[in-house]
Protein backbone atom coordinates (compact mmCIF):
# COMPACT_ATOMS: atom_id res chain seq x y z
CA UNK A 1 0.00 0.00 0.00
CA UNK A 2 2.78 2.34 0.88
CA UNK A 3 4.47 1.54 -2.37
CA UNK A 4 1.64 2.55 -4.32
CA UNK A 5 1.48 5.75 -2.55
CA UNK A 6 5.03 6.78 -3.41
CA UNK A 7 4.42 5.67 -6.69
CA UNK A 8 1.62 7.91 -7.24
CA UNK A 9 3.34 10.65 -5.52
CA UNK A 10 6.10 10.27 -7.69
CA UNK A 11 3.84 10.54 -11.03
CA UNK A 12 1.81 13.67 -9.26
CA UNK A 13 5.42 15.35 -9.15
CA UNK A 14 6.26 14.26 -12.86
CA UNK A 15 2.43 15.35 -14.00
CA UNK A 16 3.24 19.33 -12.39
CA UNK A 17 6.67 18.87 -14.64
CA UNK A 18 4.63 18.07 -17.83
CA UNK A 19 4.46 21.52 -20.33
CA UNK A 20 2.81 20.98 -23.34
CA UNK A 21 4.09 23.08 -25.99
CA UNK A 22 0.74 23.90 -27.78
CA UNK A 23 2.24 24.33 -31.56
CA UNK A 24 -1.14 23.65 -33.35
CA UNK A 25 -2.48 26.51 -35.89
CA UNK A 26 -5.77 27.21 -34.99
CA UNK A 27 -7.30 28.09 -31.64
CA UNK A 28 -9.67 25.41 -31.65
CA UNK A 29 -7.29 22.97 -31.26
CA UNK A 30 -5.07 24.04 -28.84
CA UNK A 31 -8.42 24.92 -26.32
CA UNK A 32 -9.78 20.99 -27.76
CA UNK A 33 -6.30 19.89 -26.58
CA UNK A 34 -6.52 22.06 -23.53
CA UNK A 35 -9.70 20.85 -22.31
CA UNK A 36 -8.89 17.19 -22.89
CA UNK A 37 -5.44 17.16 -20.98
CA UNK A 38 -5.23 19.58 -18.45
CA UNK A 39 -5.95 17.68 -15.61
CA UNK A 40 -2.87 15.15 -16.66
CA UNK A 41 -0.15 18.10 -17.34
CA UNK A 42 1.20 20.84 -15.37
CA UNK A 43 1.14 23.34 -18.49
CA UNK A 44 1.04 24.78 -21.55
CA UNK A 45 3.86 26.58 -23.93
CA UNK A 46 1.99 29.28 -25.95
CA UNK A 47 4.91 29.95 -28.40
CA UNK A 48 5.36 32.81 -31.04
CA UNK A 49 3.14 30.71 -33.71
CA UNK A 50 -0.21 30.98 -31.66
CA UNK A 51 0.37 34.19 -29.87
CA UNK A 52 1.05 35.94 -33.31
CA UNK A 53 -1.98 34.52 -34.95
CA UNK A 54 -4.39 34.83 -32.35
CA UNK A 55 -3.07 37.41 -29.63
CA UNK A 56 -3.34 37.21 -25.77
CA UNK A 57 -6.77 36.26 -26.11
CA UNK A 58 -5.78 32.37 -26.51
CA UNK A 59 -3.64 33.26 -23.30
CA UNK A 60 -6.70 34.65 -21.59
CA UNK A 61 -9.08 31.09 -23.05
CA UNK A 62 -6.69 28.92 -21.68
CA UNK A 63 -6.34 30.54 -18.34
CA UNK A 64 -10.13 30.65 -17.59
CA UNK A 65 -10.11 26.77 -18.25
CA UNK A 66 -7.90 27.27 -15.37
CA UNK A 67 -5.17 26.13 -16.62
CA UNK A 68 -1.39 27.52 -16.25
CA UNK A 69 0.53 29.22 -19.39
CA UNK A 70 4.21 29.30 -19.86
CA UNK A 71 4.54 32.28 -22.48
CA UNK A 72 7.22 32.10 -24.60
CA UNK A 73 8.14 34.57 -26.78
CA UNK A 74 11.61 35.05 -26.05
CA UNK A 75 12.09 39.27 -24.85
CA UNK A 76 15.27 40.72 -26.52
CA UNK A 77 14.99 44.78 -26.52
CA UNK A 78 16.16 47.81 -24.51
CA UNK A 79 15.37 47.14 -21.12
CA UNK A 80 12.45 49.40 -21.07
CA UNK A 81 10.98 48.35 -24.15
CA UNK A 82 10.82 44.66 -22.11
CA UNK A 83 10.04 45.98 -19.09
CA UNK A 84 6.63 47.07 -20.75
CA UNK A 85 6.47 43.94 -22.08
CA UNK A 86 6.61 42.10 -19.59
CA UNK A 87 3.94 44.38 -17.18
CA UNK A 88 1.19 43.53 -20.17
CA UNK A 89 2.27 40.03 -20.11
CA UNK A 90 1.96 39.94 -15.99
CA UNK A 91 -1.58 40.90 -16.48
CA UNK A 92 -2.76 38.09 -18.68
CA UNK A 93 -1.60 36.04 -15.08
CA UNK A 94 0.89 33.77 -16.99
CA UNK A 95 3.39 31.28 -14.74
CA UNK A 96 6.63 31.57 -16.24
CA UNK A 97 7.49 33.85 -19.33
CA UNK A 98 10.89 33.72 -21.56
CA UNK A 99 13.29 36.45 -22.33
CA UNK A 100 16.66 36.21 -24.12
CA UNK A 101 19.65 36.47 -21.46
CA UNK A 102 21.50 37.71 -24.26
CA UNK A 103 19.71 40.66 -23.96
CA UNK A 104 22.15 41.69 -20.60
CA UNK A 105 21.70 42.30 -16.93
CA UNK A 106 19.75 45.87 -17.19
CA UNK A 107 17.38 43.75 -19.51
CA UNK A 108 16.98 41.22 -16.77
CA UNK A 109 16.66 42.74 -14.21
CA UNK A 110 13.95 45.56 -16.10
CA UNK A 111 12.34 42.75 -16.56
CA UNK A 112 12.38 41.04 -13.03
CA UNK A 113 11.47 44.75 -11.80
CA UNK A 114 8.50 44.96 -13.57
CA UNK A 115 7.24 41.58 -13.30
CA UNK A 116 7.15 42.09 -9.35
CA UNK A 117 5.82 45.02 -9.48
CA UNK A 118 2.77 44.74 -11.97
CA UNK A 119 1.91 41.47 -10.41
CA UNK A 120 1.74 42.84 -6.78
CA UNK A 121 -0.76 45.77 -8.44
CA UNK A 122 -2.73 42.99 -9.94
CA UNK A 123 -2.70 41.21 -7.00
CA UNK A 124 -1.27 37.97 -9.63
CA UNK A 125 1.63 35.35 -8.78
CA UNK A 126 4.67 36.89 -10.17
CA UNK A 127 5.83 34.61 -13.34
CA UNK A 128 8.55 32.58 -13.38
CA UNK A 129 11.52 34.80 -15.84
CA UNK A 130 13.07 32.01 -17.94
CA UNK A 131 16.52 32.97 -19.95
CA UNK A 132 17.69 31.65 -23.30
CA UNK A 133 20.87 31.01 -23.38
CA UNK A 134 22.27 29.96 -26.44
CA UNK A 135 19.44 28.81 -28.84
CA UNK A 136 19.40 25.18 -29.64
CA UNK A 137 19.97 25.68 -32.99
CA UNK A 138 23.45 26.59 -33.21
CA UNK A 139 26.55 23.72 -33.25
CA UNK A 140 29.38 23.79 -32.56
CA UNK A 141 30.14 21.88 -36.33
CA UNK A 142 27.70 24.93 -37.37
CA UNK A 143 30.57 27.45 -36.22
CA UNK A 144 33.27 26.12 -36.52
CA UNK A 145 32.75 25.83 -40.54
CA UNK A 146 33.14 29.45 -40.83
CA UNK A 147 35.97 30.71 -39.07
CA UNK A 148 36.66 33.61 -37.69
CA UNK A 149 33.25 34.67 -36.89
CA UNK A 150 33.28 33.30 -33.69
CA UNK A 151 36.83 32.29 -32.88
CA UNK A 152 37.05 29.73 -30.11
CA UNK A 153 33.07 29.71 -29.49
CA UNK A 154 32.37 26.93 -27.43
CA UNK A 155 28.34 26.50 -27.16
CA UNK A 156 28.69 24.58 -23.79
CA UNK A 157 30.76 27.03 -22.32
CA UNK A 158 28.64 29.74 -23.46
CA UNK A 159 26.14 28.15 -22.28
CA UNK A 160 26.89 27.59 -18.58
CA UNK A 161 28.39 31.38 -18.61
CA UNK A 162 25.35 32.97 -19.92
CA UNK A 163 23.35 30.90 -17.12
CA UNK A 164 25.35 31.89 -14.55
CA UNK A 165 25.00 35.49 -15.96
CA UNK A 166 21.32 35.05 -16.08
CA UNK A 167 20.65 33.70 -12.42
CA UNK A 168 22.87 36.91 -10.93
CA UNK A 169 20.54 38.66 -12.76
CA UNK A 170 18.03 37.74 -11.54
CA UNK A 171 16.26 35.07 -13.69
CA UNK A 172 14.66 32.41 -11.98
CA UNK A 173 15.67 29.70 -14.69
CA UNK A 174 16.76 28.66 -18.07
CA UNK A 175 15.82 26.64 -21.02
CA UNK A 176 18.50 24.40 -21.76
CA UNK A 177 18.92 21.00 -23.64
CA UNK A 178 19.40 17.77 -21.83
CA UNK A 179 23.45 17.71 -23.00
CA UNK A 180 24.06 21.31 -20.93
CA UNK A 181 21.94 20.15 -17.71
CA UNK A 182 24.80 19.02 -15.58
CA UNK A 183 27.32 21.97 -16.22
CA UNK A 184 24.28 24.00 -15.34
CA UNK A 185 23.62 22.52 -12.20
CA UNK A 186 27.38 22.80 -11.17
CA UNK A 187 27.60 26.98 -11.92
CA UNK A 188 23.93 27.92 -10.37
CA UNK A 189 22.34 27.44 -7.12
CA UNK A 190 20.34 24.76 -5.58
CA UNK A 191 16.28 26.12 -6.90
CA UNK A 192 17.38 27.43 -10.62
CA UNK A 193 14.81 25.88 -12.85
CA UNK A 194 15.98 23.77 -15.64
CA UNK A 195 13.29 24.17 -17.97
CA UNK A 196 13.81 21.54 -21.14
CA UNK A 197 12.67 21.05 -24.62
CA UNK A 198 13.69 17.96 -27.14
CA UNK A 199 11.66 15.29 -25.37
CA UNK A 200 10.72 12.28 -27.09
CA UNK A 201 9.03 8.44 -26.58
CA UNK A 202 11.84 5.53 -26.78
CA UNK A 203 11.15 4.93 -30.53
CA UNK A 204 9.89 8.10 -31.92
CA UNK A 205 10.92 10.05 -34.50
CA UNK A 206 13.33 12.76 -33.36
CA UNK A 207 11.74 15.17 -36.52
CA UNK A 208 13.96 18.09 -36.80
CA UNK A 209 15.36 17.88 -33.00
CA UNK A 210 19.18 17.74 -33.15
CA UNK A 211 19.21 15.56 -29.89
CA UNK A 212 16.53 14.06 -28.33
CA UNK A 213 16.01 12.51 -24.76
CA UNK A 214 13.18 10.38 -23.13
CA UNK A 215 11.10 11.85 -20.61
CA UNK A 216 12.28 8.95 -18.35
CA UNK A 217 16.34 10.55 -19.19
CA UNK A 218 15.31 13.94 -18.82
CA UNK A 219 13.73 13.58 -15.31
CA UNK A 220 16.83 11.46 -14.20
CA UNK A 221 19.02 14.39 -14.77
CA UNK A 222 16.91 16.45 -12.58
CA UNK A 223 14.95 18.71 -14.80
CA UNK A 224 12.61 20.89 -13.74
CA UNK A 225 9.89 20.82 -16.76
CA UNK A 226 9.79 18.97 -19.57
CA UNK A 227 8.50 21.02 -22.92
CA UNK A 228 6.99 18.45 -24.64
CA UNK A 229 5.14 18.95 -28.03
CA UNK A 230 4.53 16.80 -31.17
CA UNK A 231 4.59 13.54 -29.01
CA UNK A 232 1.72 14.78 -27.39
CA UNK A 233 0.03 17.06 -30.18
CA UNK A 234 0.32 14.76 -33.11
CA UNK A 235 -0.71 11.94 -31.45
CA UNK A 236 -4.56 10.75 -31.98
CA UNK A 237 -5.06 10.19 -28.96
CA UNK A 238 -3.20 13.13 -26.82
CA UNK A 239 -4.57 12.12 -23.17
CA UNK A 240 -3.05 8.30 -23.87
CA UNK A 241 -0.01 10.08 -25.22
CA UNK A 242 0.68 11.77 -21.80
CA UNK A 243 -0.10 8.49 -19.97
CA UNK A 244 2.45 7.32 -22.06
CA UNK A 245 5.06 9.89 -21.28
CA UNK A 246 4.05 9.34 -17.58
CA UNK A 247 4.51 5.73 -17.73
CA UNK A 248 8.43 5.80 -19.21
CA UNK A 249 9.12 8.48 -16.81
CA UNK A 250 7.60 7.03 -13.58
CA UNK A 251 9.33 3.91 -14.66
CA UNK A 252 12.53 5.53 -13.07
CA UNK A 253 10.81 4.68 -9.74
CA UNK A 254 10.40 0.97 -10.69
O1 LIG B 1 7.44 18.97 -30.87
P1 LIG B 1 8.59 19.13 -29.95
O2 LIG B 1 8.47 18.30 -28.67
O3 LIG B 1 9.93 18.96 -30.62
O4 LIG B 1 8.48 20.65 -29.48
C1 LIG B 1 9.40 21.26 -28.65
C2 LIG B 1 8.96 22.65 -28.29
O5 LIG B 1 10.01 23.26 -27.55
C3 LIG B 1 8.69 23.57 -29.47
O6 LIG B 1 7.66 24.47 -29.10
C4 LIG B 1 10.00 24.30 -29.67
O7 LIG B 1 9.81 25.56 -30.23
C5 LIG B 1 10.47 24.42 -28.21
N1 LIG B 1 11.91 24.61 -28.06
C6 LIG B 1 12.82 23.71 -28.54
N2 LIG B 1 14.16 23.94 -28.37
C7 LIG B 1 14.57 25.04 -27.74
C8 LIG B 1 13.66 25.96 -27.24
C9 LIG B 1 12.31 25.70 -27.42
O8 LIG B 1 12.44 22.68 -29.11
N3 LIG B 1 15.86 25.22 -27.55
Amino acid sequence: MLKIGAIMSSLEVIRKKIIVALDVPTEEEALKLVDRIKDQVGMFKVGLELFTRLGPSIVQKIRSQGASVFLDLKFYDIPNTVAAAVRQVVQLDVQMLTLHAAGGGEMIQAAKEAAEREAKKRGVSVPKILGVTVLTSFSDTQEKARPGILPGFRIDKMVHLMAKMAEKQGCDGVVSSLKEVAGIREVCEKGFLIVTPGIRLPGEPSDDQKRVATPREAIKEGVDYLVIGRTITRSPDPLQAVKKVLDQAGSISN
